[in-house]
């Protein structure tokens, strides 16, 4: 009987280029995709495997237990893995507004745990993030053993979300993995976030917002790796760990967008320093050691020779890019499959 991977939130970035990543690399799996198509979720960004029987979309929301079921019911009699990436993921939306995130990242994520469980699935792999941490000063890297100490509500929300699949493995026993990794850039992120903000805005000649001096830093992973250390977390994980993903790939918010502009041959006049994020973490950085040393899973990809990559994918993907910022991709879905 074939296995069946639910993904959730897969029409989303990190998502989406999972699913691609699991549709090329793991023939035999079925791949059954939750996600409520909030305005960070992008069918458009799966069209190529609409056609695929291994294939299926279900349009529903972690927050509810008959959308949450149905997924389930979806994926038929036979072994099921998750892999949790729903979220509300943007740090500047949550300082906004807060309650969405308790709401799909807290409660969703209970919700799909309990169904989980219910449900028997053989493994749980959560997709958290290094922001759980908070900031670092100038030097030092996140391990799986520093304390949590969420800044913003997006963190915060997270580091909840982490607590009750910590919790779901403490008290039931259930196979649940966690991965906390640093920030990612490539295909299909939404152009909110601060690479394909700087891509799209700069290939018009727009002003490009940096926050505050543009010195705080991030530790960038292509999307790529961190997909690759998701499934090698899926596979070869030990029950109840946490794993931290990163590349070791540390640059401050100015330098990654001089590149940007560099790259696309556009002046550094573009650069408009902006007042800052209130509670601006001010560094990130992973020690991603243990998932090196336990699942032998090391980043492909040089920043050098990923972030030309990812501009080259937006420069040739216009037409993803003209519809996501004018609204258009959000048809797709009634479009499509006709409700
Ligand atoms: P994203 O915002 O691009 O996508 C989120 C997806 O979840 C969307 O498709 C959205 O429609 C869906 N979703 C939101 N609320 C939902 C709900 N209530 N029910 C069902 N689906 C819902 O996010 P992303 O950047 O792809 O991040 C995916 C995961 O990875 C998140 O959990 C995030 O915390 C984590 N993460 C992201 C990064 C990063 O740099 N982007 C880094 C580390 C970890
Ligand atoms: P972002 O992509 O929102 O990811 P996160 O907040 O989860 O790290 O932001 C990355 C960094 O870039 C962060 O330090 C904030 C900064 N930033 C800007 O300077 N300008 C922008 O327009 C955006 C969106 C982010």
């Amino acid at each position: 009987m074939s296995s069946t991977v639910l993904v959730t939130g897969g029409a989303g970035f990190i998502g989406a280029n999972f699913i691609h990543l699991l549709a090329r690399t793991r023939p035999d799996w079925n791949i059954v995709n939750l996600d409520a198509l909030t305005y960070a979720g992008n069918l458009e960004n799966l069209s190529a495997l609409e056609q695929s029987p291994r294939y299926r979309f279900v349009h529903g929301d972690i927050r509810r237990a008959e959308d949450v079921s149905r997924a389930f019911d979806t994926c038929g009699s036979g072994p099921v893995t998750v892999v949790h990436f729903a979220a509300e993921s943007h740090v500047d939306r949550s300082i906004t507004s807060g309650l969405a995130f308790v709401e799909t990242n807290v409660v969703g994520t209970q919700m799909l745990l309990d169904h989980a469980r219910a449900r028997k699935v053989k493994r749980f792999v959560h997709v958290s993030t290094d922001e759980v941490y908070g900031s670092l000063g100038k030097e030092g890297y996140f391990t799986e053993e520093t304390p949590l100490a969420p800044n913003s509500p997006y963190s915060a929300s997270k580091a909840a979300s982490d607590m009750l699949v910590r919790a779901a493995v403490h008290t039931h026993g259930f196979e649940a993995l966690t991965t906390r990794c640093s920030n990612n850039y490539g295909p299909y992120q939404f152009p909110e976030k601060l690479i394909p903000l700087m891509i799209a805005n700069a290939s018009e000649d727009k002003e490009v917002p940096v926050y505050g001096d543009g010195q705080n830093v991030r530790d960038w992973l292509y999307v790529e790796d961190h997909c690759e250390a998701i499934l090698a977390v899926l596979e070869r994980g030990r029950p109840g760990e946490v794993y931290n993903v990163g590349g070791h790939n540390e640059y401050p918010n100015l330098e990654i967008v001089r590149r940007v502009l560099a790259l696309l041959a556009k002046s550094e006049s573009l650069i408009r320093f902006v007042k800052d994020r209130p509670g601006h973490d001010r560094r990130y950085a992973i020690d991603a050691g243990k998932i090196e040393r336990e699942l032998g899973w090391r980043p492909r990809f040089t920043f050098e020779q990923a972030l030309p990559l990812t501009i080259r994918w937006y420069q040739s993907q216009t037409t993803w890019l003209q519809r996501v910022r004018n609204g258009a991709y959000r048809d797709y879905y009634a479009r499509q499959y006709g409700s």
